[in-house]
């Protein structure tokens, strides 16, 4: 064995003990996404709607979006600010931002464009209204807004019965904040959030985020909290 090739072998165990190590702490997929907003500094969380028996907006990996019961890798989101009261939300996991169409459907799409950005607005009940910035019924003036029906799938935002007024269009967000300094009161969530199925495509390690340790399932509640 010449020496270059056993430097590189080498290399190679050094390289797999130091994965064991790191692995032997594990850090679920969802912790990782959710630690994606200390980063970046933006923020990380969910989107609850509670129309029916409650639903976290999700966004899958093929663009589509809907509700989910029990939340997951699919519903950690982003939301930061595009101007004064105007919000893009993305789907963390699929790297997707939340568009509406001109005909008023719900996807998610690769690239930023003005159909992904919505104007966020608080609820007396301390939900929050999301309505697409460029698409509305040019007619009547009504907005169109984010909203998911009882079952879970997405409405249409154009469809005359999606109303501010309506459960189906209240969302709030529970976030998960990395800076101690914010206030804010904590509700430390009930049932244990894991990973049931494999995801599809893990992403890439990210440097060391959750430094191995798991966070206590701490969620916020922000009432009337707004991102843009
Ligand atoms: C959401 O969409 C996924 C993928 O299409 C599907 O498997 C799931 O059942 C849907 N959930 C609801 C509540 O419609």
């Amino acid at each position: 064995m010449n020496v270059p090739l056993s430097l590189l072998l080498f290399a190679q165990l050094i390289g797999t003990a130091a994965t064991t190590t790191t692995g032997s702490e594990y850090v679920s997929l969802e912790d990782q996404l959710l630690g994606e907003g200390s980063l970046t500094g933006r923020r990380t969380g969910r989107l609850y709607c509670r129309v029916g028996i409650g639903f976290h907006l999700q966004i899958h990996p093929d663009g589509r979006v809907n509700g989910t019961h029990e939340p997951n890798s699919l519903s950690v989101l982003e939301l930061f600010a595009v101007s004064q009261g105007v919000v893009g939300i993305r789907g963390v996991f699929s790297n997707r931002f939340l568009a509406m169409n001109r005909r008023g459907r719900l996807h998610a799409i690769e690239k930023f464009t003005e159909d992904c950005k919505f104007r966020e607005r608080f609820q007396e009940n301390s939900y929050n209204t999301y309505a697409s910035v460029t698409h509305k019924n040019h007619r009547t003036g009504r907005e169109w807004f984010v909203a998911l029906n009882k079952r879970g799938k997405a409405k249409m935002g154009s469809s005359p019965r999606v109303k501010s007024q309506h459960v189906s269009t209240h969302f709030l967000p529970r976030l998960y904040l990395h800076e101690k300094t914010e206030q804010g009161f904590t509700i430390t969530d009930r049932h244990k959030e894991r990973t049931k199925q494999a995801p599809p495509k893990p992403p890439a390690p990210k440097r060391a985020i959750n430094t191995g340790h798991k966070r206590p399932q701490t969620v916020k509640y922000w009432p009337k909290f707004r991102f843009g």
